[in-house]
């Protein structure tokens, strides 16, 4: 869907590959742990000393982080392994609700064409909810969408781990002045983005962040490229030195933050990337390999600071055969999926499905185009032996009867997993509605629930 965002930061060059966190594992005997660097947590057996101007925080019980002292965290000082349980700024801690905090245990990983977790099949079932972490939610309301969004049968939730401003207002993720971003660490950035962590915790299910987006919705790629390139051309995104070596900085941030959390499922490149963005104009010579190649780069980035998550694209899905008549086939948008899904770094593949917005209801139907959309990309699951999941899909006429169709060809094409778009809440007011909303009393929301239920049992 076109609501996305982006975001980034600038700190390393690109030739210090490896996060803090991997420096300060390799240097347990000697200096203190750097900025953003893990320094305590279950099982962490590293230096727990910062650097001087930083202060070990407690994010979560896996995970400590040297922070800045500047900011506004509230952080709190711990000298040794022993104070970890006994934290007094515990993420969950600002949680409305007293119930215990589901343990999730083990990381989300992959196995052939399914997930699995902790040895068993895990079910990648849910809902898209980018607005969660933007909408400036306390803790309580973050809950609630999340309780309703797990009601309906979900093990995992799609998100935006990104919002780029030029002018800092509500929550944001990265702030830019000129060609110089700093990313938001404090109550309205990445302290609120540990809440939506926690808050998904709690209820069970595990998140899929996207790290940037396509479009200008929460900023997005063109904010880097005008910022620090000055040019309107989409494509820059994915060439520019510059550019590409700013959302590397931002990624070692975001991830960086997160790399023991659990709870995270698995981080993507982009919503929904392409050669065009939203200014409409490219440098004429952007095609599939220029996306495919940014894919292979910045997929190895993450996992260079970050083995324990999955990591996806985040696109559309979009087939590259020049001679196909229909649209999506053709890889005019700089997308050919099986190429992506091939790079070794890219760990599941994302399909997203639209006919309305795509031209292709009438060919012949909805349903029935769809239904091959998700065949195709079942097809494409088998050929490269990783999962495929339907992240996005919509429609905004027909949509209990084209959601039975899709549902059905989901579950019996083997696909390894779905995500409606997108969730919603009575939260007073309602969560955003987009026209694909589905609230707990849509009609449509049983029948999720009963295709929850029927891929958990397919496995
Ligand atoms: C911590 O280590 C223990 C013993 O090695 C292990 O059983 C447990 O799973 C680990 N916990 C985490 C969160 O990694
Ligand atoms: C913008 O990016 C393009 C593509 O990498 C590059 O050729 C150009 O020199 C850049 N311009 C500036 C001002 O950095
Ligand atoms: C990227 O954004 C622009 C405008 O916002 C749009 O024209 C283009 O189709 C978008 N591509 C995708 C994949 O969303």
């Amino acid at each position: 869907m076109t609501v996305g965002v982006s975001f980034r930061y600038i700190l390393s060059s690109p030739s210090t590959a490896h996060s803090d966190i991997a420096v300060a594992l390799a240097t347990l005997s000697h200096a203190a742990v750097p900025t953003w660097g893990q320094c305590g947590g279950i099982n962490y057996t590293g230096d727990t000393s910062c650097v001087a101007g930083t202060v070990c925080t407690y994010l979560n019980d896996w995970y400590y982080q040297c922070i800045p002292a500047t900011t506004t965290v509230a952080p709190s000082s711990v000298s040794s392994q022993s104070s970890v349980s006994s934290s007094s700024t515990s993420i969950s801690s600002s949680s409305s609700s007293n119930a215990p905090i589901p343990v999730q245990t083990g990381f989300v990983k992959t196995s052939g064409q399914k997930f699995v977790l902790n040895g068993n099949t895990f079910t990648a079932v849910g809902e898209n909810s980018y607005w969660v972490g933007l909408m400036g939610y306390t803790t309580a309301k973050m809950s609630q969408s999340l309780s309703d969004i797990a009601a309906a049968g979900s093990t995992v939730v799609r998100t935006w781990g990104f919002n780029e401003v030029t002018a800092p207002n509500g929550i944001y993720y990265q702030s830019w002045s000129g060609s110089t971003p700093t990313v938001n660490t404090g109550a309205t950035g990445l302290q609120n983005f540990d809440n939506v962590v926690a808050a998904a915790k709690a209820n069970g299910l595990r998140l899929i962040v996207a790290l940037t987006n396509n479009w200008s919705d929460y900023g997005g790629m063109d904010v880097y490229v005008k910022q620090i390139n000055g040019s309107a051309n989409h494509d820059y995104f994915y060439t520019d030195p510059n550019v590409i070596s700013a959302y590397k900085n931002y990624i070692r941030t975001f991830v960086g933050r997160y790399v023991n959390e659990p709870t995270i499922m698995a981080w993507e490149l982009a919503n929904e990337p392409r050669c065009k963005g939203s200014t409409g104009t490219t440098s004429g010579t952007c095609a599939t390999t220029t996306i495919t190649k940014w894919i292979t780069d910045i997929s190895a980035y993450i996992k260079s600071i970050d083995a324990n998550h999955l990591v996806a694209v985040g696109d559309e899905g979009f087939f590259n055969e020049l001679t196909n008549p229909s649209y999506p086939y053709q890889g005019t948008e700089g997308i050919d999926f099986n190429a992506n899904l091939a790079v070794s770094t890219v760990d599941f593949g994302t399909v997203h499905l639209y006919p309305e917005g795509w031209g292709q209801s009438a060919n012949p139907s909805s349903a029935a185009w769809g239904s091959q959309w998700i065949d195709d990309h079942a097809t494409s699951q088998k050929n490269a032996n990783k999962p495929v999941i339907l992240e996005e899909f919509g429609v905004t006429s027909g949509q209990a009867a084209t959601y039975q169709a899709w549902f059905s060809s989901v579950v019996s094409s083997g696909l390894a997993g779905d995500l409606i778009w997108q969730a919603g809440s009575h939260l007073n007011p309602d969560t955003p509605n987009d026209g694909y909303t589905i609230y707990p009393d849509s009609p449509v929301y049983p029948e999720i629930q009963q295709h929850a239920a029927a891929l958990k049992a397919r496995g």
